[in-house]
């Protein structure tokens, strides 16, 4: 979960190296570092964040560069375990993102023959395999150096003599942005779309060899080609268009991620052609499969799929499924994942292939891996989502789920009309709460002064809770659950009291008047009641301490509202508490590591 960066052309590396990792500190950021490449190589890391190395790094002379920022999977965040690595003579460096599974054995043999290790990091064994297959060819010296490893990389290799830059990845994600007259490599486009919006994406096993004026792309020696594309993304995406956090502005971009999303599909005649085909091939059963929101988002489309198509359907956290999930016969699967790069959900979708299943992936990222190795992608419009805290991709999952399951729906004509003409009508509902953020921040205001705090739903909306919970747990760093309503008098009620507030999600559903019984027997054990409920619910009213109210939607379609209003919530009780939204402490935005 670290970024990397290349650059090599005219200009002077350094500031373009600082200024492209602080687009990638969202990947990683317990330390970071720079290399450049004149005379010899000069390198500068250190346990700090890029505007810190920025304001100490001394100028590094040199028109080609890498640079690093690190998310620790070996070795703790120090300046020796910093990238880049250097090799004995200091003349090869190398920046890295990925694991090495092999890396103790490869070390200790290295070190029998001489070489000396500085770091306690699995990356340092590369640019040492580098030096022992150096003999002038640097590709060749790449490939050696990579047929020993065992595990996931992204690199870019820079050596003292050589005036071009050899990148390579397997299993961790890596693009090549194309200049004029210089060129940039880079974990992801955001990076480099102030200089470029031209980019190839590389694939598992290429080694690219980038000189300022060409790009050329390897497979076991072999030249290949590689499609260029054009990035729509504006550099605004990357930036924060005015609002304070980037959290805040992915919250307020949902009705037109909605619109994006369902766009693209209201257009396409038969949405996902694998679906279609499982469903004639009899499909009998479902599997979802996901990590964190992304799962909650998996549980949501389970009560879809299941009141829409009337088939059964599992959903299983990938990071257990790969330890002991069987896949019956006749199952489709479909992977939620924003980033694509989920290493527990990569790992599951090889799992299912292995077995012969199909699998359907949904993601947000366009190139990125998962969208390469599953049979069919279907993705999201979410745009960059840059906060580590997932918004706006987890509303474009779920409108993937109900397009999906209502292209195939089983319910009566008149029932599919209604839903489809609710489901257009989503982007202004949306909009309708976030419409309604002083009241939530005034929620907040009151909520943020707790350490402890349960979310309780029913029915469609107990994923809610689940996912309110982590938006709160995330951002904020209280202690928060989520339950399904009927399960607190069987444990959880021994939590209530004063000091332990409880969000109620409530739906006119068939679940409406249970809820209204939970949230008496909370407010009986003391506990103050927030209640998320729809506009016009005067009941709700006279129990609750606070009240959100969402628009009216169809009971399908609550999860939606429900879940926005959440997000924002979380979000204000977080900026009241001072917390760094955008980064929270020990977490990333991609999980690229089981
Ligand atoms: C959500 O806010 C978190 N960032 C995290 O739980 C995330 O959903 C999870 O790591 C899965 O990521 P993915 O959707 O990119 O696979």
């Amino acid at each position: 979960m670290c970024g990397i960066i290349g650059y090599i052309g005219e200009r002077q590396a350094q500031p373009i190296l600082l200024d492209c990792l602080k687009r990638l500190e969202y990947r990683g950021y317990d330390s970071c570092g720079i290399a450049a490449l004149s005379s010899g190589i000069e390198v500068y890391k250190d346990a700090i964040r890029v505007e810190a190395l920025a304001k100490v790094v001394p100028s590094l002379n040199g028109t080609a560069g890498i640079g690093h920022t690190r998310w620790a999977t070996h070795g703790e965040p120090s300046q020796l375990n910093a990238h880049p690595h250097l090799d004995c003579s200091g003349n090869i460096a190398v920046v890295h993102n990925g694991v090495i599974n092999n890396f103790q054995r490869l070390k200790k043999q290295l070190t029998s023959e001489g070489h000396n290790f500085v770091s306690e990091t699995d990356t340092e064994v590369i640019p040492h395999l580098i030096e022992k297959y150096y003999d002038g060819n640097l590709e060749e010296a790449v490939e050696a150096a990579l047929h020993d490893i065992d595990g996931s990389y992204a690199i870019i290799v820079l050596v003292a003599g050589e005036s071009r830059l050899v990148a390579a990845r397997k299993d961790s994600p890596l693009i090549v942005g194309i200049g004029d007259r210089e060129n940039f490599i880079a974990s992801d486009v955001p990076a480099i779309l102030d200089y470029t919006n031209r980019v190839i994406y590389l694939e598992d096993g290429d080694v690219g060899v980038i000189t300022q004026d060409n790009i050329k792309v390897k497979r076991n020696g072999t030249e290949v080609d590689r499609e260029e594309h054009k990035i729509l993304w504006s550099i605004e995406d990357a930036q924060k268009g005015g609002y304070e956090h980037f959290m805040l502005k992915e919250i307020h971009e949902q009705p037109k991620v909605i619109r994006d999303t369902l766009g693209g599909w209201v257009s396409a005649a038969e949405p996902a052609v694998d679906l279609a085909e499982m469903m004639r091939a009899g499909l009998e059963a479902l599997l979802i499969l996901a990590c964190g929101t992304s799962y909650h988002a998996a549980l949501i489309g389970k009560y879809i799929v299941e009141e829409l198509l009337r088939i059964p359907v599992r959903v299983e956290l990938a990071s257990e499924f790969n330890y002991y999930g069987q896949t019956l016969a006749r199952t489709g699967a479909i992977v939620i994942t924003q980033s694509g790069e989920t290493a527990d959900t990569l790992k599951a979708i090889k799992r299912l292939k292995e077995v012969g299943c199909r699998v359907l992936a949904i993601t947000n990222v366009v190139g990125s891996t998962a969208s390469r190795i599953a049979d069919q992608t279907v993705y999201t419009r979410a745009g960059l989502e840059i906060s580590v805290a997932a918004t706006k991709s987890f509303t474009a999952q779920l409108m993937v789920l109900y397009w999906l399951a209502m292209s195939y729906s089983k319910v009566e004509a008149r029932r599919s009309a209604s839903l489809l003409l609710e489901l257009r009508q989503l982007p202004r509902k949306v909009q309708q709460v976030l419409d309604n953020e002083d009241t939530i921040l005034t929620c907040a205001s009151y909520l943020s002064r707790y350490e402890n705090m349960l979310f309780i739903g029913r029915g469609i909306n107990f994923p809610v809770a689940l996912e309110g919970a982590l938006k709160l747990k995330e951002i904020s760093y209280i202690h928060a659950e989520g339950y399904a309503a009927g399960e607190l008098k069987h444990g959880p009620f021994a939590l209530l009291g004063g000091d332990t507030p409880v969000i109620a999600i409530l739906a006119h559903d068939n679940t409406y008047e249970a809820m209204l019984t939970n949230v008496k027997e909370v407010k009986a054990r003391k506990s103050a009641v927030v209640a998320l409920a729809e506009e016009g619910d005067e009941a709700i009213g006279e129990l609750a301490d606070f009240v959100i109210t969402v628009p009216r939607v169809d009971a399908l379609f609550s999860p939606v509202v429900n879940s926005v209003a959440l997000q924002l919530l979380a979000y204000y009780i977080a900026r009241q508490r001072g917390c760094p939204i955008d980064f929270p402490r020990n977490l990333a935005k991609s999980v690229t590591v089981e």
